[in-house]
């Protein structure tokens, strides 16, 4: 049934198609509105706004479901490996054994950097932050690998692809390690994704690090958790600077700058600052609480509330549950995760959340599992990075392939002065 929608302006009527996704979404298409009415949308924040047609991911915010081509996250979370779901979402379907195998030859392969990133690395002041370091080094594997600039064949694609995914948790370690004084550790190739990550953040040349199963699971999981999340801030950058043909390596640099942000990926470094805050005594939750209700504070309860979900973040309630089972496997008793639970508590009955249906969003109880695992706060974002990345590089491909896809240029209603004669500067 072909829906439209009408619209009255100035006395005449337009017409409008519907468009409705495999889920029932609907949207109406506007790319006649301009040419038929001269009119453009508005739409700050974009919270009304589909950007694209996409088949990775979909979410139902009102019900809390997240899927992956299909594969609802709670599945994936529970029966994959990160390197299956980045071939899932980048392929669009799971993997035969001899795909993930080849694909898994290729990020073992691909997994050490050329030897001049050191110099690159060098230059940096070890309080660099490192999603400065992260950003500016995925940008500069265009230097080394000149041949993926302009992308070719599919071939190509998956090699261009595997180079990213296995590089960019090589570059984190290097700015890791490089934070703290201590040497590079090259790749092992017996090891698989998260482990040889594992690796690469806490071996030493004489002491190599024993990667404990429970925690390459969590981070397995982690990095599922995160690996696409629909039209986001930083997959939207990735997208818009994709849509120019930039290359990949730029467009993924660009969704990390974007990442970076408190009210984005950096959030996840604000969610611990905010419970060692509480944790050292100079707050408490009820104080958090009134805080973030209080417009005038500034305040916000970083790792709770989200523009699509309007009930639990299904990734919440996963990395809820783990990070409770992560701990009581190492042993390991952390206050802050008991806070972080009041303060759940404290604002899911408070009538402020409960009327703006804030809950807790992916940021909340990542940073406590990551803490544990010995990843210090400065990298949690870069996780998150690392976790996104088999996203952006799946939305950077569907709209590469796109044959309808044109460069990302948007409209504005202008608000600045009218015309004005320019005025020498003697007479200002
Ligand atoms: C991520 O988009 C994605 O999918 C992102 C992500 C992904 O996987 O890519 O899920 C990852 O970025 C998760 C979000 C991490 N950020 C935080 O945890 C920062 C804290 N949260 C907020 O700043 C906020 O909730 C956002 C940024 C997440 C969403 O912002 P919106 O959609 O623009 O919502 P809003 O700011 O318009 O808030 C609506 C109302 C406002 O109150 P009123 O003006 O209606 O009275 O809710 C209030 C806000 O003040 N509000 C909060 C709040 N979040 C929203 N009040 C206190 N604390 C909060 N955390």
């Amino acid at each position: 049934m072909n829906e439209t929608v009408k619209l009255i302006y100035r006395d005449k009527t337009f017409e409008f198609p519907v468009v409705t996704g495999t889920e029932g979404e609907k949207a109406i298409d506007i790319t006649q509105l301009r040419s038929q009415t001269g009119l453009i949308t508005l739409d700050s924040g974009y919270g009304n706004t589909g950007a694209c047609t996409s088949a990775i991911t979909f979410i139902d915010g009102d019900k809390g479901i997240l899927r992956y081509r299909g594969i609802p996250i709670e599945q994936l979370a529970e029966k994959s490996r990160f390197v299956e779901v980045a071939w899932l979402l980048i392929f669009g379907r799971l993997p035969k054994q001899d795909e993930l195998d080849r694909f898994s030859r290729r990020l073992t392969a691909n997994a050490p950097i050329h030897e001049d990133f050191k110099y690159h690395f060098g230059g940096f002041p070890t309080s660099a932050p490192p999603m400065a370091i992260q950003s500016a080094m995925i940008n500069t594997l265009a230097c080394f690998h000149p041949q993926f600039i302009t992308l070719g064949d599919e071939e190509a694609f998956e090699e261009a692809a595997a180079r990213l995914l296995s590089k960019v948790r090589t570059i984190a370690a290097y700015a890791y390690r490089r934070s703290i004084g201590r040497p590079f550790i090259y790749p092992d190739p017996k090891l698989k994704y998260v482990a040889n990550f594992l690796h690469m953040m806490f071996s030493m040349p004489y002491d190599q690090y024993v990667v404990e199963p429970e925690i390459e699971h969590a981070l397995n999981q982690i990095l599922i958790l995160h690996a696409d999340h629909e039209q986001n801030c930083s997959t939207s950058t990735v997208r818009m600077v994709g849509s120019s043909r930039a290359n990949l390596f730029a467009s993924a640099a660009a969704g990390v700058c974007a990442l970076w942000g408190p009210l984005h990926g950096g959030a996840n470094v604000e969610v611990l600052e905010q419970l060692e805050a509480i944790h050292k005594g100079g707050l408490t939750p009820q104080k958090c609480i009134e805080m973030a209700k209080d417009k005038t504070s500034g305040f916000r309860l970083m790792g709770f509330g989200h523009r699509i979900y309007k009930n639990f973040d299904p990734r919440a309630k996963i990395l809820k549950a783990s990070a409770e089972k992560v701990l009581n496997k190492l042993g390991i008793k952390d206050p802050l995760l008991d806070i972080a639970m009041q303060l759940e508590q404290l604002a899911l009955k408070d009538q402020y959340f409960v009327d703006r249906k804030l809950y807790p969003n992916v940021d909340f109880y990542s940073g406590i599992i990551m803490r544990a695992i010995g990843i210090p706060v400065n990298m949690f974002t870069v996780m998150f990075s690392i976790g996104r990345m088999p996203g952006w590089i799946a939305q950077w491909k569907e709209q590469h392939d796109d044959p309808n896809a044109r460069i990302a240029r948007p409209r504005q209603i202008y608000v600045g002065p009218t015309v004005q004669d320019y005025v020498p500067i003697e007479n200002r």
